[in-house]
């Protein structure tokens, strides 16, 4: 049985030194060391054996098995790097071709307006707040002293998606959700950016827009600190000569309500085309939160005040890079979108 063995062995040598194939190799590796073969099959005349003979025989055998397995094995990676080595000595790669471009992605001038004016409230220390983009009626309207049937609501024709809930129509609901989570204990300062929604479809006027609010809640606040805010902001926004002028207005949220105007920073307030000649830009509206709306959010409005205002973000953009329509702003018209990429 050990000469059977040992000419099996030889032959299989034989075999795998002759192979010249990958292919070739699965065979040879069938043919001497599946169940099927057969020096498999003379795993089965061990039973036969005892003592000394059986175990000499068993090791005879696994030798012979990790052999011809380890000389397969390294046959194998022979040929693979033979393979390997001819389709490169085959293939011609050109190194000159010029290569494929990755796009490069840019900000989205709404985004670089957001970054530029949270940048400019954070270094006034503000925080930065959130709030849902589908809210409470509740929120974007009762709490801001807009109960049902109130006609200002006339002024923002929303998306209703049921009786309470709606696409918020103004960041200023974000003003009640800080305001309640600070039960009722001062001082807030944050701005909070944000996706609102109307019915409006034209020029200057988009279904979604954005805006930016802000906030400020403490004892001793004044119309006088919502002004110097403000003045910091354009001119830090739109350089540093920019005045704020400040007339009355009305939301009912603020008491007294503002509507700030910066002069012109393409003429410098002599009257030209951007500010329709009058030499000042509608900025934003603001105001004093109204007495009401902090009792109504968990504050004593005889112990604090605060001011509030909201600055709209398309239409910043649109005044900062000379856009003329807001629908631009929301066609991804990548030709249009590349060119605000400032840095
Ligand atoms: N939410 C107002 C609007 O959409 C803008 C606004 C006005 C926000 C006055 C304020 C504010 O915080 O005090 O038209």
């Amino acid at each position: 049985m050990l000469e059977k063995l040992n000419e099996i062995y030889k032959k299989a040598l034989v075999d795998i030194e002759e192979c010249n194939g990958i292919e070739g190799l699965q065979n040879v590796r069938n043919t001497y060391l599946s169940k099927k073969s057969e020096l498999m099959s003379f795993m089965s005349h061990m039973k036969d054996l005892v003592g000394e003979e059986r175990i000499k025989f068993g090791q005879v055998i696994n030798s012979i098995k990790d052999d011809i397995t380890n000389k397969i094995e390294t046959k194998r990676k022979d040929l693979e790097e033979k393979r390997l080595q001819e389709q490169l000595e085959k293939e011609v790669i050109d190194f000159t071709l010029p290569s494929v471009e990755v796009a490069k992605g840019s900000k989205h001038p709404f985004q670089l307006i957001v970054d530029e004016v949270n940048k400019i409230f954070i270094g006034m220390g503000y925080d930065v707040a959130e709030g849902p983009e589908v809210e409470l009626d509740l929120f974007n309207f009762e709490l801001l002293n807009v109960p049902k049937d109130h006609p200002a609501r006339d002024m923002q024709d929303s998306f209703f998606i049921d009786d309470t809930h709606v696409m918020r129509s103004q960041t200023s609901p974000i003003q009640a959700h800080v305001m309640q989570s600070k039960n009722g204990v001062g001082p807030i300062k944050i701005i909070a950016p944000g996706k609102v929604y109307r019915r409006d479809d034209d020029a200057t006027h988009s279904h979604q827009f954005g805006q930016i609010e802000g906030l400020v809640i403490d004892k001793d606040v004044s119309l006088a600190n919502l002004l110097s805010t403000l003045e910091l902001f354009s001119r830090k926004m739109f350089g540093e000569k920019r005045q704020v002028r400040m007339r009355s207005s009305y939301f009912p949220f603020t008491e007294p309500s503002i509507e700030a105007d910066i002069s012109c920073f393409e003429c410098g307030g002599k009257g030209c085309r951007l500010c329709k000649g009058t030499g000042w830009i509608e900025l934003l509206g603001g105001g004093m939160v109204h007495p009401h709306v902090l009792e109504m959010n968990g504050f004593d409005p005889k112990e604090y005040q605060g001011f509030a205002f909201g600055i709209g973000i398309d239409r910043t953009a649109m005044l900062k890079y000379g856009i003329d329509d807001i629908r631009k702003l929301y066609a991804n018209d990548k030709r249009f979108l590349k060119q605000f990429n400032t840095k």
